[in-house]
C-alpha cells in the first residue's frame, strides 16, 4: 500500500528544502521497494497570494486525507502589519489545530563534526542529546479571550492550560524519555504562574506511572542558562507550548544552527514534519538554505508514520557522514570551507545514504 505524503512547501526557503526532503524519501521508496504518493497543496503567505486564504480548504482536506504531512516554512515580512489571524503563521496553527497534533517533538543533537562550529567549547557540548516535548495546542498560542482593545493601547493574551492537556503531552514526554536516558525536565515558571502550578502537579503525577524515569522540575529562566552552560545535562525537556517554542531554538545552538532541526507532531489523526526553522525570506530561492532540518524532518516521518525505522536511522546516518566529509551550506561553513548550495548538500546526503546502504550489505555478505 502507498503511504501518502501531503507536501506544503509554503514561503520562503520552504520549497528548497522540501524538494531535497523529496529528493532523500524518494531514494528511500525506491531501495525499500515502498511505494509513497506524493501531492503538493498550497500554504501560507504562498496560499494568501494564489487563494486568498492562508489555509484554502483544498489544502486542508488534502492534509487530512493524507498519511502525513511534510512542510517546509511560512511567513513573510509582506504580511507584518496584518492583523494575526491574517498572517501566514496563523495558517500553520490552525492546520496544527485541525490535525490535532498536541505533542510537537523536536530533537537537538550535537553531530561530532560541527563541535567546533557551534557557540559552545567543543568539551561542553559533547556527547548533547536533548528532546524538546512541546505542547503545541494549548497555553498563550490559542488562549482566549485575546485581542487588543479599542483604544489600541492595550491588548492581551490568555495563558490557559487544562489538565488534560497537560496529562497528554506529559505521557508522550515519559514515554519518550525511556526510549532514551530515562531523564525528564519539565519546564515551568511555577514561582510566578498558576498555570506552572497546575503543570507541576500534573506531570508530578504522570510521572508516578513512570517510576524508571527520573523526574525533575527547572524554572524556565533556569533551564534557559543551564542549556547554554551545561546542556549534555538535559535529556527529555517537556514544556508548554511558548517555553518549548524559545527554547527549541536556543537548543538549535547545541546543533550548531537552526537549520538542522527537525520535527515531528504527534498524537493527533495526521501526523505534521517540519523543520523547526522558519521562511528566512533573505535567503530565499538563492540555494543558500541548509536541507539538513527538513530531511531530518522526512527521517523522523519515516520513522513514526511509516514504522520505517531501520531506514529512518540510515537517514541519520547519512546526514552524519555527509558532515563529517566536509558537507557545508552557509550556515555551517568556517572561513575556507567550501560552501554547498541546497541542492548540492541534499545530493551529498543522498550519495552518502547509498554508502550506508552499500557498507550494510557488505556487512551482511561476509
Ligand atoms: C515554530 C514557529 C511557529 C511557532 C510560528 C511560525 C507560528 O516559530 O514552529 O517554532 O511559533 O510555533
Ligand atoms: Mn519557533
Amino acid at each position: 500500500m502507498s503511504l501518502k505524503i501531503a507536501l506544503m512547501p509554503g514561503d520562503g526557503i520552504g520549497p528548497e528544502v522540501t524538494d531535497e526532503a523529496v529528493r532523500i524519501l524518494t531514494n528511500v521508496a525506491e531501495h525499500a521497494g515502498r511505494s509513497f504518493t506524493f501531492s503538493t497543496h498550497a500554504i501560507g503567505g504562498a496560499a494568501i497570494d494564489t487563494a486568498g486564504r492562508g489555509l484554502p480548504e483544498r489544502t486542508l482536506e488534502a492534509a487530512l486525507n493524507a498519511d502525513a504531512v511534510l512542510l517546509g516554512a511560512v511567513g513573510h515580512p509582506k504580511f507584518d502589519g496584518q492583523k494575526t489571524a491574517e498572517r501566514p503563521e496563523a495558517a500553520l496553527l490552525a492546520l496544527r489545530q485541525a490535525l490535532g497534533g498536541f505533542a510537537n517533538l523536536r530533537p537537538a543533537v550535537c553531530y561530532p563534526p560541527l563541535a567546533r562550529r557551534t557557540a559552545f567549547q567543543p568539551e561542553r557540548v559533547k556527547g548533547a542529546s536533548v528532546l524538546i516535548v512541546r505542547e503545541l495546542l494549548g497555553g498563550l498560542y490559542f488562549g482566549e479571550p485575546r485581542g487588543f482593545e479599542a483604544s489600541g493601547n492595550t491588548a492581551f493574551n490568555t495563558l490557559i492550560y487544562s489538565r488534560h492537556e497537560i496529562e497528554r503531552v506529559a505521557k508522550v514526554g515519559f514515554e519518550r524519555a525511556r526510549e532514551r536516558r530515562k531523564k525528564v525536565a519539565s519546564i515551568d515558571k511555577a514561582n510566578v504562574l498558576e498555570t506552572s502550578r497546575l503543570w507541576r502537579a500534573v506531570v508530578s503525577d504522570v510521572a508516578k506511572g513512570y517510576p524508571d524515569v527520573e523526574l525533575e522540575h527547572v524554572y524556565v529562566d533556569t533551564a534557559a542558562m543551564r542549556l547554554a552552560t551545561a546542556p549534555a545535562s538535559f535529556d527529555v525537556m517537556l514544556c508548554d507550548n511558548l517555553f518549548g517554542d524559545i527554547l527549541s531554538d536556543q537548543a538549535a545552538s547545541i546543533a550548531g544552527s537552526l537549520g538542522l532541526l527537525p520535527s515531528a507532531t504527534v498524537g493527533g489523526k495526521v501526523d505534521l514534519y517540519e523543520p523547526v526553522h522558519g521562511s528566512a525570506p533573505d535567503i530565499a530561492g538563492k540555494g543558500l538554505a541548509n536541507p539538513i532540518g527538513a530531511i531530518a524532518s522526512a527521517a523522523m516521518l519515516l520513522r513514526f508514520s511509516a514504522r520505517m525505522d531501520k531506514e529512518a536511522g540510515d537517514i541519520d546516518h547519512a546526514i552524519e557522514d555527509a558532515l563529517a566529509a566536509g558537507a557545508r551550506t552557509r550556515d555551517l561553513a568556517g572561513p575556507g570551507e567550501r560552501v554547498l548550495s541546497t541542492r548540492e548538500m541534499g545530493q551529498a546526503i543522498e550519495e552518502a545514504l547509498n554508502e550506508v546502504r552499500d557498507r550494510k550489505h557488505c556487512y551482511h555478505g561476509v
